[in-house]
């Protein structure tokens, strides 16, 4: 009930059923255009239109069944309009499956010096040209409708996590009223547009936030502005406060967050939807997930002649081909070692919330709980 819809568009294809609960988990189904989404869901980052080392087909061997694509980097290279050329991102990256976009406010945000926000929306100073580029939110909608995703997140106005005083009040009311600009500026019917929830680490902030957002939120809703080097425990109080005041009939998505821990605890607060670049990041550095220990760094000596997958209860196309002998070999001298090891990564992250939907459906999150903690903060091996 805003006064901002006069372009309303319809979702009615788009939906989200809660298919099981216990405590204030959820395992949630999310109908999009392009496929369904078994919730809680962790939604690997692809950038320039490609994941980093893994190809589609490899993404959907894995039955992922979402992506992230950064709206900042295909604005610029090829270039929305070439996008909308190609007939949109999922013809692009050969991509059948959903994809989110985010609107480019928090990439320019962490990649850009000459940042600054007003009214107008975020101004940044473009990486290729040098030059001083505008970021309106009708110019964000119109770039994230060129490239087609399911799901368009709003420009929200991002600042530290860590940020005090009157600004963090300031910004939460321009990213609402930036989430109006948003709304008028959608017209695609097959396309939806997440709210983004800001306002700290301040609670009251956060539902006065929640319940702007909520009353403007069509499928589903974000919370922002975290994961930026607060403590867990006020990480993990902001997500539990919004979970807590937050309609239950939309999927909450925490943005850039990816720790393992991170995953399980927000899933178990009532968190449905999440996304980060920290297993293809630290693939890169030759290091992977595991249950037992947490992280493997396969570049120490010891898995010189080590002949064992990385993980023997690993179904991923790397555990179940090569050692981490071969790995530790090839990693840091032919991409191939990086590419093997985030195949597993992006596995080992989806692999971890089919196993928290299992212990949803079969109502043993506490067994779940105990021995996931339990493994992971082990010695290892
Ligand atoms: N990615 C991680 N956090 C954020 C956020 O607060 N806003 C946006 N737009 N993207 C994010
Ligand atoms: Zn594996």
């Amino acid at each position: 009930a805003t006064s901002s819809t006069t372009s309303e568009a319809e979702t009615s294809e788009m939906k989200f059923d809660v298919i099981g609960r216990v405590g204030l988990a959820r395992h949630g189904r999310l109908r999009l255009p392009h496929s369904v989404v078994e919730t809680p869901v962790f939604m690997p980052v692809g950038t320039q239109g490609t994941m980093k080392g893994v190809l589609p087909e490899q993404l959907i061997d894995m039955d992922c069944r979402i992506l992230l694509c950064n709206t900042y980097h295909l604005g610029h290279r090829p270039g929305h309009e070439r996008v909308r050329a190609a007939g949109g991102l999922h013809k692009m990256m050969n991509w059948p499956r959903s994809i989110l976009t985010d609107s480019g406010g928090f990439q320019m945000v962490s990649l850009s010096k000459l940042m600054t926000v007003d009214e107008n929306g975020v101004n940044f100073e473009s990486p290729h040209t040098g030059e001083m580029m505008a970021l309106p939110p009708e110019k964000s909608i119109e770039i994230q409708q060129a490239l087609g995703a399911d799901i368009m997140m709003q420009l929200d106005h991002v600042i530290h996590v860590l940020t005090t005083g009157d600004i963090v009040e300031e910004a939460m009311h321009r990213s609402i009223r930036w989430l109006d600009r948003c709304t008028k500026a959608h017209t695609r019917t097959d396309q939806t547009l997440f709210p983004i929830v800001q306002g700290g680490l301040n609670l009251d902030l956060r539902k006065k936030c929640v319940e702007e957002m909520a009353k403007r939120a069509k499928v589903g809703i974000a919370i922002g502005g975290l994961s930026g080097g607060e403590e867990k425990s006020s990480f993990w109080r902001v997500v539990a406060t919004c979970c807590a005041v937050l309609p239950p009939h939309l999927p909450r998505y925490v943005m850039g967050v990816g720790f393992p821990v991170d995953l399980v605890i927000c899933s178990l607060l009532g968190a449905d939807m999440f996304d980060c670049v920290y297993p293809t990041r630290t693939a890169r550095f030759g290091t992977a997930l595991v249950r037992r220990g947490g992280l493997m760094q396969l570049n120490q000596n010891r898995y010189k002649t080590d002949f064992e997958p990385i993980d023997d209860r690993c179904t991923c196309h790397t555990c179940r081909t090569y050692t981490r002998a071969y790995i530790h070999g090839v990693i840091g001298k032919e991409t191939v070692g990086c590419h093997l090891v985030s195949v597993h990564n992006i596995q080992h992250q989806l692999d971890l919330m089919r196993d928290v939907r299992r212990a949803i459906d079969e109502e043993k999150v506490g067994e779940f709980l105990n021995s996931f903690l339990g493994e992971q903060f082990s010695g290892g091996e």
